[in-house]
């Protein structure tokens, strides 16, 4: 296996040395030894956790300098992908906070983050802080605690499943702490060290940390262009034996794939049948941009763990969430929580019931969410002509193909014109997905302009194609 096998294990000099083959591209010796680094760290094969080797054990390796190696790692750590300590040596940080070992002067100084793909809170947001304040009263008699969260935000959640087509009581309905709260429980729950979890490929990055970092192993099974490989589900859900399958049916992260009703009843009857349970991501299932008839939230028997959240639709910042299941696997996660935490903040869960009490917040996002995927999709099609994607009908992010396999290549040099990209590595169970970058909508449109200005840059910069009438140089 080419990288670092074990999550949080250590790299040896020699492995490292060979993993980074011809580091030495432009001669200059630290920068281009950090660049390599980040590269591999980008494209997953060096793993969040990674312990690197010693100075002097690297610089043998590699027949470098020691001062060159050291200051190869002051980049890094610039960067936000590498962090040491005194005496416990330096190791791989999270991707999601690189900012970019080689920033140029003139772009930089105004950083778009196109990682993270969630917008600032929702239009109403203050009048249902406000209308929440009145309510608090009632529950401050009370002791706060709740492991299933307020009954009146769990009715006004059932009742929005009913709605959708899936009869659902408030006794069906844990409030966590947002989606991956959720997630993270139920696996707790269901797997253990070395268990399997069916993933698609592509999918949710820190769902993979997730799983990662409850020693389980991610089992991939790829989506193409036009969706879900249901016969490659049943032939990995047959041949792994997976404890868990964790799925995004509803604007998929990061491809914006929807399952349709024929789709998901063939996959709920194979979930069925393997007796294996699914945690189902409901994120994004109300970013519904083009409002035609959507499918009926997925159902697979008792078995089934729907996940959602009002982070996408109303607030991040709320880092309230949901679990829909049946009451008796309901009440082995409400047990299974007391080692995680105990409940929910309850003004916040407040907060949450009015906005669902109100359909107007919902709808401004959403029509501002339309009109920001409408820019992102023309200043991609006329700035990078040479990318294609599917436009989504939900969601927050367009899933492009590029033109040859380049993504991390583009983030790195993204990162020197300002722009900060997660490469489609990042969404891979094991790395790889080089043809493909994902560019979020959850900013103004403005910002959208400029980030598909600097990321035609960057791809110039790569490519060594001309700009403007000026030659990029590779
Ligand atoms: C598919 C998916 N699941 C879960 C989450 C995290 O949700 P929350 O903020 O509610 O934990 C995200 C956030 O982007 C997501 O895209």
């Amino acid at each position: 296996m080419n990288s670092a096998s074990v999550l949080g294990g250590r790299i040896s000099g020699h492995r490292l040395a060979a993993l980074l083959g011809d580091w030495r591209r432009s001669r200059r010796g630290a920068t281009d030894l950090a660049s390599a680094i980040e590269l591999q760290v980008l494209d997953g094969h060096l793993p969040v956790g990674t312990q690197l080797p010693a100075e002097r054990e690297l610089a043998d390796a590699l027949g470098a300098s020691r001062t060159l190696i050291g200051s190869a790692l002051d980049r890094l750590r610039e960067g936000g992908l590498v962090e040491s300590r005194r005496g416990s040596g330096s190791w791989i940080t999270s991707p999601q906070r690189h900012r970019g070992i080689n920033p140029a002067s003139s772009d930089s100084t105004d950083l778009i983050d196109f990682v993270c793909a969630s917008p600032s809170a929702a239009s109403g947001m203050t009048r249902a802080f406000d209308a929440a304040r009145v309510l608090l009263a009632d529950e401050l008699v009370s002791p706060g605690y709740g492991d299933r969260g307020l009954p009146i935000l769990r009715e006004r959640i059932a009742a929005r499943y009913t709605e959708r087509g899936l009869p659902t009581s408030p006794s069906q309905i844990m409030i966590t702490n947002g989606a991956h709260h959720a997630f993270v429980l139920a696996l707790r729950m269901l797997a253990g060290p070395g268990d399997r979890v069916l993933v698609e490929q592509p999918t949710y990055a820190n769902a993979l940390e997730a799983i990662r970092a409850a020693h389980a192993i991610p089992v991939p099974v790829a989506l193409d262009r036009d969706g879900w490989d249901l016969d490659g589900i049943e032939a990995t859900l047959r041949q792994a034996g997976p404890r868990l399958a964790y799925l995004i049916v509803d604007f998929h992260n990061p491809t914006g794939l929807r399952l349709d009703d024929e789709g998901r009843e063939r996959l709920a009857a194979m979930l069925t049948a393997s007796r294996t349970p699914a945690v189902i991501d409901e994120t994004l299932v109300e970013l519904d941009l083009d409002g035609g008839p959507a499918p009926r939230p997925f159902a697979a028997g008792d078995w089934a763990i729907l996940v959602g959240t009002s982070s996408k639709a109303y607030w991040g910042g709320l880092r309230i969430g949901w679990i829909r299941a049946s009451e008796d696997l309901l009440a082995r996660l409400s047990s299974a929580r007391f080692g995680l935490d105990l409940g929910s903040p309850v003004f916040e869960q407040l907060v949450l019931a009015e906005l669902l009490a109100d359909p107007e917040p919902l709808r401004l996002r959403r029509e501002e969410v339309r009109s920001q995927r409408d820019v992102l999709a023309a200043a991609v099609r006329e700035h990078c002509p040479e990318w294609t994607f599917r436009l989504p009908s939900g969601g927050f992010w367009l899933w492009c193909a590029l033109p040859e396999p380049m993504s991390t290549r583009l983030a790195v040099a993204a990162a020197g014109h300002g722009l900060q990209l997660a490469p489609g590595s990042r969404f891979g169970a094991h790395g790889g997905l080089e043809r493909w970058i994902r560019l979020p909508f959850s900013q103004p449109p403005e910002r959208l302009r400029e980030a598909v200005r600097r990321l035609a840059l960057a791809e110039a910069a790569v490519r060594g194609k001309s700009v403007g009438g000026e030659i990029q140089v590779r």
